[in-house]
Protein backbone atom coordinates (compact mmCIF):
# COMPACT_ATOMS: atom_id res chain seq x y z
CA UNK A 1 0.00 0.00 0.00
CA UNK A 2 1.55 3.28 -1.15
CA UNK A 3 0.18 5.95 1.19
CA UNK A 4 0.56 9.79 -0.99
CA UNK A 5 -0.59 13.39 -0.61
CA UNK A 6 -3.89 13.08 -2.18
CA UNK A 7 -4.60 9.73 -0.68
CA UNK A 8 -8.12 9.99 1.25
CA UNK A 9 -8.73 8.64 4.45
CA UNK A 10 -10.97 6.35 6.06
CA UNK A 11 -11.17 5.06 8.90
CA UNK A 12 -13.18 2.98 12.34
CA UNK A 13 -14.14 4.77 15.23
CA UNK A 14 -14.44 2.44 18.62
CA UNK A 15 -13.44 1.69 21.81
CA UNK A 16 -10.91 -0.17 22.30
CA UNK A 17 -10.25 -0.63 18.39
CA UNK A 18 -6.87 -1.72 18.33
CA UNK A 19 -8.35 -5.48 17.51
CA UNK A 20 -10.63 -4.33 14.62
CA UNK A 21 -9.66 -6.62 11.67
CA UNK A 22 -11.55 -3.63 9.05
CA UNK A 23 -8.60 -2.01 8.53
CA UNK A 24 -6.88 -5.28 7.21
CA UNK A 25 -9.52 -5.81 4.58
CA UNK A 26 -11.03 -2.53 3.45
CA UNK A 27 -7.04 -1.27 2.78
CA UNK A 28 -7.06 -4.71 0.57
CA UNK A 29 -9.96 -3.36 -1.35
CA UNK A 30 -8.41 -0.14 -2.02
CA UNK A 31 -4.80 -1.37 -2.90
CA UNK A 32 -6.82 -4.40 -5.42
CA UNK A 33 -9.11 -1.69 -7.06
CA UNK A 34 -6.26 0.98 -7.34
CA UNK A 35 -8.25 3.32 -5.12
CA UNK A 36 -6.18 6.22 -3.43
CA UNK A 37 -6.91 5.84 0.29
CA UNK A 38 -6.48 4.72 3.51
CA UNK A 39 -8.28 3.18 5.98
CA UNK A 40 -6.95 3.37 9.72
CA UNK A 41 -8.50 2.94 13.98
CA UNK A 42 -9.05 5.80 15.50
CA UNK A 43 -9.48 5.33 19.20
CA UNK A 44 -12.28 7.40 20.57
CA UNK A 45 -13.33 7.79 23.45
CA UNK A 46 -17.18 8.08 24.83
CA UNK A 47 -16.68 11.63 25.92
CA UNK A 48 -14.59 12.37 23.33
CA UNK A 49 -17.19 11.11 20.28
CA UNK A 50 -18.29 14.60 19.47
CA UNK A 51 -15.17 16.46 19.11
CA UNK A 52 -13.51 13.43 17.39
CA UNK A 53 -16.46 13.39 14.59
CA UNK A 54 -16.22 16.98 14.05
CA UNK A 55 -12.05 16.71 14.14
CA UNK A 56 -12.10 14.05 11.53
CA UNK A 57 -14.47 15.11 9.37
CA UNK A 58 -12.68 18.58 9.34
CA UNK A 59 -9.47 17.16 8.87
CA UNK A 60 -10.83 15.92 5.49
CA UNK A 61 -11.62 12.26 6.46
CA UNK A 62 -14.22 11.12 3.79
CA UNK A 63 -16.00 7.86 5.63
CA UNK A 64 -16.03 6.34 8.96
CA UNK A 65 -17.04 2.84 10.07
CA UNK A 66 -18.57 3.12 13.73
CA UNK A 67 -17.79 0.06 16.06
CA UNK A 68 -18.67 -0.59 20.03
CA UNK A 69 -19.27 1.53 22.44
CA UNK A 70 -20.22 4.38 19.82
CA UNK A 71 -23.25 2.79 16.85
CA UNK A 72 -26.01 4.33 18.96
CA UNK A 73 -24.64 7.56 20.01
CA UNK A 74 -23.04 8.98 17.11
CA UNK A 75 -27.15 9.18 15.91
CA UNK A 76 -27.30 12.42 17.96
CA UNK A 77 -24.32 13.94 15.35
CA UNK A 78 -25.28 13.06 12.28
CA UNK A 79 -27.26 15.56 10.38
CA UNK A 80 -28.78 13.15 8.30
CA UNK A 81 -30.29 9.89 9.31
CA UNK A 82 -30.95 7.01 6.61
CA UNK A 83 -34.28 5.34 7.07
CA UNK A 84 -32.20 1.66 8.35
CA UNK A 85 -30.80 3.87 10.90
CA UNK A 86 -34.55 5.33 12.40
CA UNK A 87 -35.52 1.45 12.13
CA UNK A 88 -32.48 -0.39 13.73
CA UNK A 89 -31.42 2.54 15.89
CA UNK A 90 -27.88 2.40 15.59
CA UNK A 91 -25.19 3.02 12.88
CA UNK A 92 -21.97 1.85 11.50
CA UNK A 93 -21.31 4.02 8.38
CA UNK A 94 -20.96 7.32 8.26
CA UNK A 95 -20.15 9.30 5.33
CA UNK A 96 -18.33 12.84 6.51
CA UNK A 97 -18.58 15.79 3.85
CA UNK A 98 -18.08 19.41 4.29
CA UNK A 99 -21.77 19.43 4.41
CA UNK A 100 -21.65 17.09 7.55
CA UNK A 101 -22.33 13.78 8.50
CA UNK A 102 -24.53 11.09 7.27
CA UNK A 103 -25.35 8.05 8.87
CA UNK A 104 -26.14 4.53 7.41
CA UNK A 105 -26.66 1.02 8.74
CA UNK A 106 -25.06 -1.73 6.89
CA UNK A 107 -25.01 -4.33 9.79
CA UNK A 108 -28.53 -5.80 8.51
CA UNK A 109 -27.56 -5.90 4.74
CA UNK A 110 -24.19 -7.90 5.85
CA UNK A 111 -25.53 -10.48 7.85
CA UNK A 112 -28.50 -10.93 4.67
CA UNK A 113 -25.32 -11.22 2.28
CA UNK A 114 -23.17 -13.71 4.95
CA UNK A 115 -26.01 -15.79 5.85
CA UNK A 116 -27.80 -16.31 2.89
CA UNK A 117 -24.65 -18.15 1.50
CA UNK A 118 -25.23 -21.03 3.46
CA UNK A 119 -29.17 -20.71 3.47
CA UNK A 120 -32.29 -19.22 2.38
CA UNK A 121 -33.85 -16.99 5.04
CA UNK A 122 -36.89 -16.67 3.66
CA UNK A 123 -40.44 -17.45 5.95
CA UNK A 124 -37.53 -19.54 8.53
CA UNK A 125 -38.27 -19.77 11.62
CA UNK A 126 -35.31 -18.07 14.07
CA UNK A 127 -34.37 -18.48 17.70
CA UNK A 128 -32.38 -14.90 18.25
CA UNK A 129 -29.72 -14.94 21.25
CA UNK A 130 -29.45 -11.46 22.62
CA UNK A 131 -31.48 -7.64 22.37
CA UNK A 132 -28.24 -5.52 22.03
CA UNK A 133 -27.79 -3.11 19.33
CA UNK A 134 -26.30 -6.30 16.45
CA UNK A 135 -29.30 -8.01 17.95
CA UNK A 136 -31.95 -5.12 16.38
CA UNK A 137 -30.06 -5.11 12.61
CA UNK A 138 -29.82 -8.90 12.40
CA UNK A 139 -34.26 -8.17 13.62
CA UNK A 140 -34.29 -5.73 11.19
CA UNK A 141 -33.00 -8.09 7.96
CA UNK A 142 -35.04 -11.21 9.34
CA UNK A 143 -38.18 -9.53 9.29
CA UNK A 144 -37.25 -8.19 5.96
CA UNK A 145 -37.35 -11.91 5.30
CA UNK A 146 -40.57 -12.70 6.61
CA UNK A 147 -39.15 -14.65 9.37
CA UNK A 148 -40.83 -16.02 12.28
CA UNK A 149 -38.47 -15.15 14.98
CA UNK A 150 -38.81 -15.79 18.77
CA UNK A 151 -36.38 -14.02 21.22
CA UNK A 152 -34.24 -14.85 23.98
CA UNK A 153 -32.22 -12.66 26.11
CA UNK A 154 -30.74 -12.63 30.01
CA UNK A 155 -32.70 -9.41 30.55
CA UNK A 156 -36.02 -10.28 29.46
CA UNK A 157 -37.40 -6.85 28.91
CA UNK A 158 -34.95 -5.78 26.43
CA UNK A 159 -35.81 -9.01 24.68
CA UNK A 160 -39.90 -8.23 24.85
CA UNK A 161 -38.96 -4.48 24.06
CA UNK A 162 -37.18 -5.62 20.89
CA UNK A 163 -39.88 -8.15 20.33
CA UNK A 164 -42.72 -5.51 20.41
CA UNK A 165 -40.29 -3.17 17.90
CA UNK A 166 -40.60 -6.18 14.93
CA UNK A 167 -43.35 -7.93 16.01
CA UNK A 168 -41.53 -10.57 16.73
CA UNK A 169 -42.25 -13.39 19.82
CA UNK A 170 -39.77 -13.74 23.41
CA UNK A 171 -39.20 -17.20 24.72
CA UNK A 172 -38.30 -17.83 28.37
CA UNK A 173 -35.18 -19.91 27.79
CA UNK A 174 -33.65 -20.81 24.15
CA UNK A 175 -34.35 -24.53 24.88
CA UNK A 176 -38.19 -23.50 24.58
CA UNK A 177 -37.46 -22.98 21.09
CA UNK A 178 -34.81 -25.15 19.62
CA UNK A 179 -37.59 -28.20 19.08
CA UNK A 180 -39.33 -26.20 16.66
CA UNK A 181 -36.49 -23.38 14.85
CA UNK A 182 -34.75 -24.01 12.21
CA UNK A 183 -31.97 -21.06 12.84
CA UNK A 184 -29.73 -20.50 16.05
CA UNK A 185 -28.39 -16.78 15.67
CA UNK A 186 -26.25 -15.32 18.47
CA UNK A 187 -25.32 -11.61 18.52
CA UNK A 188 -24.71 -12.23 22.69
CA UNK A 189 -20.88 -11.55 23.73
CA UNK A 190 -21.58 -14.88 25.38
CA UNK A 191 -18.63 -17.55 23.79
CA UNK A 192 -16.61 -14.27 23.01
CA UNK A 193 -13.84 -15.13 25.91
CA UNK A 194 -12.97 -18.90 26.79
CA UNK A 195 -16.10 -21.50 27.41
CA UNK A 196 -19.31 -19.70 28.41
CA UNK A 197 -22.16 -21.18 26.91
CA UNK A 198 -26.05 -19.86 26.54
CA UNK A 199 -27.95 -23.20 27.28
CA UNK A 200 -26.70 -26.63 26.92
CA UNK A 201 -25.66 -27.01 23.70
CA UNK A 202 -26.32 -31.06 23.41
CA UNK A 203 -29.54 -30.32 22.45
CA UNK A 204 -28.59 -28.49 19.09
CA UNK A 205 -29.78 -31.15 16.45
CA UNK A 206 -27.94 -31.55 12.99
CA UNK A 207 -31.32 -30.15 10.98
CA UNK A 208 -30.67 -26.61 12.71
CA UNK A 209 -28.34 -24.10 10.94
CA UNK A 210 -26.25 -22.22 13.63
CA UNK A 211 -24.96 -18.27 13.22
CA UNK A 212 -22.61 -16.61 15.53
CA UNK A 213 -22.12 -13.17 14.90
CA UNK A 214 -18.33 -13.75 16.90
CA UNK A 215 -15.49 -14.50 14.65
CA UNK A 216 -13.80 -17.50 16.38
CA UNK A 217 -14.78 -20.87 16.62
CA UNK A 218 -17.13 -20.29 20.13
CA UNK A 219 -18.21 -23.31 21.93
CA UNK A 220 -21.79 -22.63 20.08
CA UNK A 221 -19.52 -23.23 16.79
CA UNK A 222 -17.78 -25.70 17.71
CA UNK A 223 -21.10 -27.88 19.25
CA UNK A 224 -22.58 -27.29 15.79
CA UNK A 225 -19.48 -28.21 13.55
CA UNK A 226 -19.71 -31.30 16.28
CA UNK A 227 -23.10 -32.14 15.23
CA UNK A 228 -23.26 -31.66 11.31
CA UNK A 229 -25.15 -28.49 11.41
CA UNK A 230 -24.70 -26.19 9.10
CA UNK A 231 -23.17 -23.00 10.66
CA UNK A 232 -21.45 -19.79 10.05
CA UNK A 233 -19.10 -17.65 12.40
CA UNK A 234 -18.85 -13.99 12.43
CA UNK A 235 -16.31 -13.58 9.30
CA UNK A 236 -18.30 -13.50 6.82
CA UNK A 237 -20.89 -10.63 8.22
CA UNK A 238 -18.05 -8.53 8.94
CA UNK A 239 -16.41 -8.58 5.65
CA UNK A 240 -20.30 -7.80 3.92
CA UNK A 241 -21.08 -5.05 6.49
CA UNK A 242 -18.02 -3.55 5.59
CA UNK A 243 -18.27 -4.29 1.83
CA UNK A 244 -21.66 -2.19 2.14
CA UNK A 245 -19.59 0.45 3.74
CA UNK A 246 -17.39 0.58 0.99
CA UNK A 247 -19.77 0.51 -2.02
CA UNK A 248 -21.93 3.36 -0.11
CA UNK A 249 -18.30 5.68 -0.29
CA UNK A 250 -16.43 4.87 -3.01
CA UNK A 251 -19.81 3.85 -5.54
CA UNK A 252 -17.37 0.49 -6.32
CA UNK A 253 -18.42 -2.83 -7.06
CA UNK A 254 -16.59 -4.24 -3.66
CA UNK A 255 -13.85 -7.07 -4.18
CA UNK A 256 -15.73 -9.43 -1.77
CA UNK A 257 -12.82 -12.14 -2.76
CA UNK A 258 -10.39 -10.19 -1.89
CA UNK A 259 -11.08 -8.58 1.22
CA UNK A 260 -12.16 -12.37 2.38
CA UNK A 261 -8.50 -13.49 1.22
CA UNK A 262 -6.89 -10.95 3.15
CA UNK A 263 -8.31 -12.23 6.49
CA UNK A 264 -6.89 -15.50 5.63
CA UNK A 265 -3.94 -14.94 8.12
CA UNK A 266 -6.57 -13.82 10.97
CA UNK A 267 -9.23 -16.57 10.98
CA UNK A 268 -11.28 -16.71 8.18
CA UNK A 269 -12.99 -19.42 7.40
CA UNK A 270 -11.63 -21.36 4.94
CA UNK A 271 -13.43 -24.75 5.59
CA UNK A 272 -16.75 -25.38 4.19
CA UNK A 273 -19.37 -25.03 6.20
CA UNK A 274 -20.90 -28.18 4.99
CA UNK A 275 -19.33 -30.50 7.20
CA UNK A 276 -19.34 -34.15 5.35
CA UNK A 277 -20.97 -35.60 8.68
CA UNK A 278 -24.08 -34.20 7.77
CA UNK A 279 -26.70 -36.85 6.85
P1 LIG B 1 -23.95 -5.46 20.58
O1 LIG B 1 -23.96 -4.09 19.97
O2 LIG B 1 -22.75 -6.28 20.19
O3 LIG B 1 -25.24 -6.21 20.38
P2 LIG B 1 -24.82 -4.86 23.25
O4 LIG B 1 -25.84 -3.91 22.69
O5 LIG B 1 -24.01 -4.42 24.44
O6 LIG B 1 -23.74 -5.24 22.15
O7 LIG B 1 -25.55 -6.25 23.57
C1 LIG B 1 -24.92 -7.30 24.18
C2 LIG B 1 -25.85 -8.51 24.26
O8 LIG B 1 -25.14 -9.61 24.85
C3 LIG B 1 -27.09 -8.29 25.11
O9 LIG B 1 -28.16 -9.05 24.59
C4 LIG B 1 -26.63 -8.86 26.47
O10 LIG B 1 -27.68 -9.27 27.32
P3 LIG B 1 -28.34 -8.21 28.38
O11 LIG B 1 -29.30 -7.39 27.58
O12 LIG B 1 -29.01 -9.07 29.38
O13 LIG B 1 -27.20 -7.41 28.95
C5 LIG B 1 -25.87 -10.06 26.01
N1 LIG B 1 -24.93 -10.57 27.01
C6 LIG B 1 -23.75 -10.05 27.40
N2 LIG B 1 -23.17 -10.81 28.35
C7 LIG B 1 -24.02 -11.86 28.57
C8 LIG B 1 -24.00 -13.02 29.42
N3 LIG B 1 -22.98 -13.24 30.24
N4 LIG B 1 -25.04 -13.89 29.35
C9 LIG B 1 -26.08 -13.67 28.50
N5 LIG B 1 -26.15 -12.60 27.69
C10 LIG B 1 -25.16 -11.71 27.71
Amino acid sequence: MTVTGGSEVYGVIGYPVSHSLSPVFQNAAFSYLGIKAVYVPFEVKPEDLKTALEGLRKAGVKGLNVTIPHKEAVLEFADTLSDEVKAIGASNTLVLSEEGISAYNTDWIGFLRAVEEIVDLSKKKVLLLGAGGSARAVSYALKLRNCEVYIWNRTRSKAEELAKKFSFETVSSPEEALGFVDIIVNTTSVGLKGDDVLFNYDLIEPRHVVVDLIYRDTPLIRSAKEKGCLFQNGFPMLVYQGAESFRIWTGCEPPVKVMKLSLKDFGYPTDSPRTPSRT
